[in-house]
């Protein structure tokens, strides 16, 4: 598979089998040492590395050519494998048992020396790193997670396809989607004035196909979302995204275990047990203040509201009487592994989540160090720490508040705690799927609701007379996989009546003009017989981060975007040619 006119083997594919054959290579030099009478030569390709040698038996001129190479040529060489002597082993690289002694070499191109060194262990920035984004590719380990991503993918093609999936191609020009960031907008040349959005992901399409009748649809899409980037997202990025017809929650789930099960089975020799754990999205919330809990160390919230609903401390009392909550967090043995400087810290850090305050109780042996203790009675201090089970040596952190608010503060408290005390994690991937999300969320600053997954997911079909009652009361059928904390898929079962899907968006406070303008032509497709359907999108570079062990989400991309959306190689985005401009109708106002 790897012969072509330029070589008959890949530099690693070399070895001790090949002893006494000829063979040809073409590659890169990783490194050339030149010791007089005797030249090594490292050459690299995406298999690895072999070492060619030139000796006294070469031809003069070989020899001189060989010796004029520098890092980075790209040359052909042909020789003769043989076996190396014992203590010439190097053991660092799999072909460090043989060496190919060379009798012919051509430099087919010469390199100027890297910015950056093509080793593993190179110290670069990031960003001369995305600049010289082709060099810093040749590296083994980051060749390894591409060719990872590329195996992962065929794995989960294969699947899908013998599942009975159907891979079929949306449109990237397309209408705005609703997924909730913003939209990329191409401009339209032939309809001026008009604008494409690029999708923020298949939905519509992919729903679409299900009314058309083909059944199980799947894609590895590009979905693009203009938001701002944290260490897990990219503006463009990878779905695993399908579509299933007559299913409910149970069928999607079951075929995406199976295919999560055989992907880390595959890729990383790992073993997931099915059924993959479930929980009630208000079960997360309530034990760990998060929809996509980390279940690899404990640390559950406790919800002491009943406690302090009549104490003297204010902050708690008034949210406990307005049906907000009051809730707790122990952090074990940290009495003192914490400073006062630490704890104030994270009376700062809470406060980016909208908490308007950290209470805090060091508990010691004959005392309690807390600015809020004063204000609390003996047998309430004494409620709190029992139901929290807190102990001499820990320390409590409350916040009361909205629930929201209690909820997202202390869940982001849970998990810098666990990074500041360096709690141990369990090995391994804890897989979750969270279930029964609500199917709104009230938005204070637009004032209104908006659907927490997305506007064609399906209500519960017991709570649909809450909607327009009691929206808050309502659960979608909605599921997320969840692993280590991360997100890493999501999806629902949609809404295929037409007359629940306009009473969802009355309930988001859509007028029936609005709702026609943004998503007519669905609305349209559902008048046409529509089967009960559902699906799931998986985001790829996310798994593929799992899978390589990466931190970065552009360590698993080719050619990623970096924080201000750039792209440090080609310079992207770029400054438009007016003519260009002219031609669309645009003119560029600057800021
Ligand atoms: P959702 O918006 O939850 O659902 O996206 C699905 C998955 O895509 C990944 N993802 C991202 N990955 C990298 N960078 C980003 N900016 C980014 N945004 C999302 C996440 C996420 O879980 N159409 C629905 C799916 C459905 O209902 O079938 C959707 O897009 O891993
Ligand atoms: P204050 O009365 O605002 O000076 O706050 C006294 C202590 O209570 C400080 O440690 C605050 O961080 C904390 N605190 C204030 N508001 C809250 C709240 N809503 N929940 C928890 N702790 C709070």
């Amino acid at each position: 598979m790897s012969k072509t006119s330029y070589r008959t083997h890949r530099c690693a594919e070399i070895s001790e089998a090949h002893v006494g054959q000829h063979v040809t290579l073409a590659g890169w030099v990783q490194k050339m040492r030149d010791l007089g009478g005797v030249i090594f030569v490292h050459l690299r390709d995406r298999s690895g590395i072999v070492q060619v040698t030139f000796n006294d038996d070469c031809e003069r001129d070989v020899f001189e050519k060989a010796s004029s190479v520098r890092s980075e040529y790209v040359i052909q060489v042909t020789g003769k494998v043989v076996n190396r002597d014992e203590n010439n082993y190097n053991l660092n690289i799999p072909t460090g048992k043989i060496e190919v002694i060379c009798e012919a070499i051509k430099i087919l191109d010469t390199a100027n020396t890297p910015p950056i060194y093509i080793e593993d262990d190179d110290k670069a920035g990031e960003s001369l790193r995305l600049q010289y984004r082709y060099l810093d590719l040749r590296k083994p380990g980051m060749q390894k997670k591409i060719i990872t991503r590329h195996k992962t993918a065929q794995l989960v093609r294969n699947f899908l396809s013998e599942e009975g999936f159907l891979e079929i191609e949306t449109p990237f020009l397309t209408k705005p989607t609703p997924e909730g960031a913003r939209d990329f907008l191409v401009p339209s040349r032939v309809q001026q004035g008009n604008f494409f959005a690029l999708p923020q992901s298949p939905q519509i399409f992919k729903q679409i196909l299900m009314v058309s009748g083909f059944d199980r649809y799947f894609q590895l899409a590009k979905c693009f979302r203009d938001e701002d980037l944290r260490q897990d997202r990219q503006p463009e990025f990878t779905q695993i995204d399908m579509e299933l017809s007559f299913v409910e929650p149970e069928d999607i789930m079951a075929i995406n275990e199976r295919l999560m099960q055989k992907v880390f089975k595959e890729i990383k020799g790992y073993d997931i047990e099915l059924p993959i754990r479930r929980m009630t999205w208000q079960e997360a919330m309530d034990r760990f203040g998060s929809d996509k809990p980390d279940l690899r160390f404990g640390m559950e919230l406790c919800d002491i509201t009943d406690i302090v609903k009549d104490c003297e401390f204010n902050a708690f009392a008034s949210n406990a009487k307005a049906n907000h909550s009051v809730r707790a967090l122990v952090a074990k043995g940290a009495a003192d592994k914490l400073s006062r400087k630490e704890i104030d810290a994270l009376g700062v850090f809470v406060k980016d989540f909208g908490a308007k305050g950290l209470a805090w109780f060091v508990i010691q042996e004959d005392n309690i160090k807390s600015p809020v203790a004063k204000f609390l009675k003996e047998e309430e201090l004494k409620a709190i720490f029992d139901k929290t089970g807190a102990e001499v040596g820990d320390v409590v952190f409350v916040v009361g508040d909205k629930n929201t608010v209690v909820y997202n503060s202390l869940g982001q408290l849970r998990l810098q705690l666990a990074k500041k005390l360096e709690i141990p994690m369990k090995e391994g991937f804890e897989f979750l799927w969270v279930t029964d999300f609500p199917m709104f969320e009230y938005d204070e600053e637009d004032g209104r609701y908006y659907a927490m997954h997305h506007p064609f997911t399906s209500p519960r079909e017991e709570h649909l007379d809450l909607m327009e009652t009691e929206p808050d009361k309502v659960l979608a059928k909605a599921y997320d996989l969840v692993v280590n904390g991360i997100e890493l898929g999501g999806g629902s079962i949609r809404i295929h009546s037409r007359d629940v899907q306009a009473r969802v968006f009355k309930a988001m406070g859509f007028s029936d003009e609005e709702a026609q303008l943004k998503f007519g032509f669905l609305l349209e497709a559902l008048k046409y017989g529509t089967p009960p359907h559902g699906g799931l999108a998986f985001g790829l570079d996310r798994l593929m981060m799992l899978l390589t062990d990466s931190d970065n989400i552009r360590d698993v991309i080719a050619f990623p975007k970096t924080q201000n959306h750039g792209c440090l190689m080609s310079e992207a985005p770029a400054v438009a040619d007016l003519a260009a401009l002219e031609e669309l109708g645009i003119r560029v106002i600057r800021k």
